[in-house]
């Protein structure tokens, strides 16, 4: 492991009494970041009148830079509070005729699946889970996802970053299958922004990733993109004064009254992670989880999991349990760990394993690591 860039937790304003080793759930932000959005709602509550006649156009300035930053189409790319509400409008967009199938993976976060639930019962439609092995390279991945397609498909539904188990897709390859065979395609990109380079920008029908993780951008602010074709058709979830707006960002900047504040900041965030030289950062981080991974599952005489392309901040290691604890039992230990043994960690579950899901940002370094190493094993 070289590592060059030293780590910056004095960017951020997080208890250093914790291990904070899950960036990956709910992000944080930087301090800069939270100056601004401070200083955004201090202007709000001077003169409410004034801030909301100004929030229009403050909202162009930062759609523009954010769409800039996805390297997008700034026409085709929506602000939403979150990559749930992306795959939700999507879902609201598409036809889903009865009888139809909506295609996604057993790699699914849950409430996206829930979302494809809902739209399907509601469509008398139905929902198929396609298994994909968590060994399973990008050929695999396709063949897999390929054999489920059929003429019933309404949409296919994938991600680009999994939650649980934090492995890369074949996006491109995959909206291109889906294209060639007239098929809907809605990628989840939550964990995309900043972990890949134009994660937006693979040709699929629908996109939506989260800001408020890995840019470190205020919580809730995310983007849909949208291709062309469905521009028109696509509308917020919230009814407001847009809904005849002929313009597809411009519509879901009007969401009611609502704290524009998070949308206005995050543009700031993305300059904190400029001048930290993200790009070579986050390779230096992938190093440096790669070892910390290690380091916690020698010391848990488990394994890191095998996953052919794993996302760069982020790492499986199993846990010796037997079997996959209850929701309650799960939720316990975390809160466990968090008050005993002063560490944020997430568990994810998959097929009959269950992992700790380490992530890393720019102000982790290898002593964190080391640290829950040290103390996991008195817990288990
Ligand atoms: C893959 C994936 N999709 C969707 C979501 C939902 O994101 P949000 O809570 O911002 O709606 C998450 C959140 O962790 C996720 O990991």
């Amino acid at each position: 492991m070289v590592t060059v860039l030293s780590p910056r937790p004095d960017l951020w304003t997080l208890d250093p009494e914790i291990l904070h080793l899950n960036h990956g759930s709910y992000g944080a932000v930087p301090r800069r970041t939270q100056e601004l959005l401070a200083k955004l709602r201090a202007e709000t509550d001077a003169n409410p009148m004034l801030w909301f006649r100004s929030v229009a156009e403050r909202l162009t300035t930062s759609r523009l830079e954010l769409a800039a930053y996805l390297q997008t189409d700034p026409a085709g790319f929506a602000l939403v509070p979150n990559a749930s509400a992306g795959v939700t409008a999507a879902l609201a967009t598409i036809p889903i005729p009865a009888g139809s199938r909506i295609v996604l993976t057993n790699h699914a976060y849950g409430a996206v699946r829930y979302a494809a639930e809902r739209f399907a019962k509601a469509a008398q439609a139905e929902v198929v889970v396609v298994d994909v092995p968590l060994e399973a390279d990008d050929d695999t991945v396709v063949a897999t996802i390929e054999a489920a397609l059929d003429g019933r498909t309404a949409a296919l539904i994938v991600d680009q970053i999994s939650s649980a188990t934090a492995m890369v897709f074949p996006i491109r390859r995959l909206a291109e299958l889906c294209r060639s065979r007239g098929i809907p395609s809605i990628v989840d990109g939550a964990h995309a922004p900043a972990l890949l380079d134009a994660p937006a920008e693979d040709g699929a029908d629908f996109w939506t990733g989260n800001f408020h993780k890995w840019p470190a951008a205020p919580r809730a602010t995310a983007g849909l993109v949208v291709a062309e074709r469905w521009r028109k058709a696509t509308v917020p979830l919230i009814v407001s004064w847009s809904e005849y707006d002929e313009r597809l960002p411009e519509r879901f900047d009007q969401q009611g009254t609502h704290d524009y504040a998070p949308w206005i900041a995050a543009p700031e965030s993305l300059r904190v992670l400029a001048e930290l030289e993200w790009p070579r950062r986050r390779s230096e981080l992938s190093a440096m989880l790669d070892e910390g991974a290690k380091l916690l599952a020698k010391a848990l005489g488990t394994s890191v999991a095998e996953v052919a392309r794993p996302a760069a901040t982020m790492r499986l290691v199993e846990l010796p349990f037997a079997g996959v604890p209850s929701p309650e039992a799960g939720e316990a230990f975390k809160k466990k760990v968090s008050r005993d043994l002063k560490a944020e960690i997430t568990l994810t579950a998959f097929d009959t394993r269950v992992f700790v899901r380490l992530s890393a940002h720019a102000y982790n370094s290898i002593h964190d690591y080391q640290l829950l190493a040290e103390r996991l094993p008195s817990v288990l």
